[in-house]
């Protein structure tokens, strides 16, 4: 098998992978190409580790066209694509899981969409079981690097 169509690269230690920004982008949009819906993918990580970075890669590789901004006020941002809907879904100002009705998250969930969710700790028990877990996160050493964990 050619090592570029790994989602995730075969020697990558444990799953941990150091990031430079090109090459996070790069791997989201390789991720976005293979992802199949229905699929929720959720972005774990501080502020400024690149969820939304990420989450604009899997879009633009899954085949959004339009341009992907960080739904950070109205919390959910939906794209066309060919292949199905995609909801970008920012939680950080999420109150409570019980807010989650009034936007209309349980029906959402219920469409065949590729789904990709930050701060998905915030929905608590609401959280589909059945997602994609990847978690970002600061390299001590460089600045301009992130490391990446999934699956
Ligand atoms: N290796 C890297 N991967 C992703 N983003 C990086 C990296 N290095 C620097 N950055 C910068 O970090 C910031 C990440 O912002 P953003 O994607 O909005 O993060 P979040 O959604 O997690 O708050 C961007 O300004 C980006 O240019
Ligand atoms: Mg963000």
């Amino acid at each position: 098998m050619n090592a570029e169509h790994h989602v995730v690269p075969a020697l990558a230690p444990r799953g941990h992978l150091v990031m430079r920004e090109s090459e996070l982008v790069a791997w989201g949009e390789r991720f976005g190409a293979e992802a199949h819906a229905p699929l929720v993918v959720t972005l774990t990580g501080e502020l400024g580790t690149g969820k939304t970075t990420l989450a604009q890669a899997i879009c633009r590789g899954y085949g959004v066209e339009a341009p992907v901004t960080s739904p950070t006020y109205a919390l959910i941002h939906e794209y066309a694509s060919p292949r199905s809907p995609v909801y970008h879904i920012d939680l950080y100002r999420l109150s409570s899981p019980d807010d989650l009705t009034q936007l209309g998250w349980d029906d959402l969930l219920l469409e065949r969409a590729l789904v990709i969710v930050e701060w998905p700790e915030r929905a608590g028990a609401r959280l589909p079981a059945e997602h994609v877990p990847i978690a970002l996160d600061y390299d001590p050493d460089d600045e301009s690097a992130r490391i990446l964990l999934a699956g």
